[in-house]
């Protein structure tokens, strides 16, 4: 179900939103990425990560498809599949032991579709002239983690 959308008027808007999600992020969490190319997906990761672990400047998975980080009381693993090439590759770069044990952000999760657990928050975000859009998509548990973040 939709929860809520929003305006990002800025990139620091989009980083302000990936740091306020950080604090209510959980052990075995899946927050799905959606957006086009350049939709502001990598940024909003950063910001999650930088709040989370104290990483600043984290690299986009690019061509590693995914990065893993410590963070103070369970791993934050960011896969970026846009070069998925078959979905059953995800499971070699780790997916199980990332949905077992950590918080996990995946750009492009439609290279997967199927693949993942039910229960992730979408954050899908669209370009709006040079601005942003964000829908949030998820279950009551999102619903009252956005409201405890300050997004909804
Ligand atoms: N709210 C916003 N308003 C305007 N520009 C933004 C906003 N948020 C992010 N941006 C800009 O949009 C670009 C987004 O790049 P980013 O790498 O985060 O996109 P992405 O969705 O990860 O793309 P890809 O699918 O290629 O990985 C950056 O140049 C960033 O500064
Ligand atoms: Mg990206």
């Amino acid at each position: 179900m939709v929860l809520k959308q929003k305006n990002l008027a800025d990139e620091a808007a989009t980083r302000a939103l990936g740091a306020a999600l950080a604090p209510v992020l959980r052990q075995g969490d899946v927050i799905r990425l959606e957006g086009d190319l350049g939709a502001g997906k990598s940024t909003l990761a950063r910001a999650l990560i930088a709040a989370l672990t104290g990483v600043e400047g984290a690299p986009s998975p690019t061509f590693t498809l995914v990065e893993t980080y410590d963070g103070p009381d369970f791993p934050l693993w960011h896969f970026d599949l846009y070069r998925l090439e078959a979905p059953d590759d995800v499971w070699e770069l780790g997916l199980e032991e990332a949905l077992d044990g950590a918080a996990t952000l995946i750009e492009w999760p439609g290279r997967i579709e199927g693949l993942l657990p039910p229960g992730a928050l979408t954050v899908r975000l669209q370009a709006d002239g040079a601005e942003r859009r964000v829908v949030f998509e998820g279950d009551e548990s999102w619903k009252a983690r956005l409201e405890a973040a300050g997004i909804a």
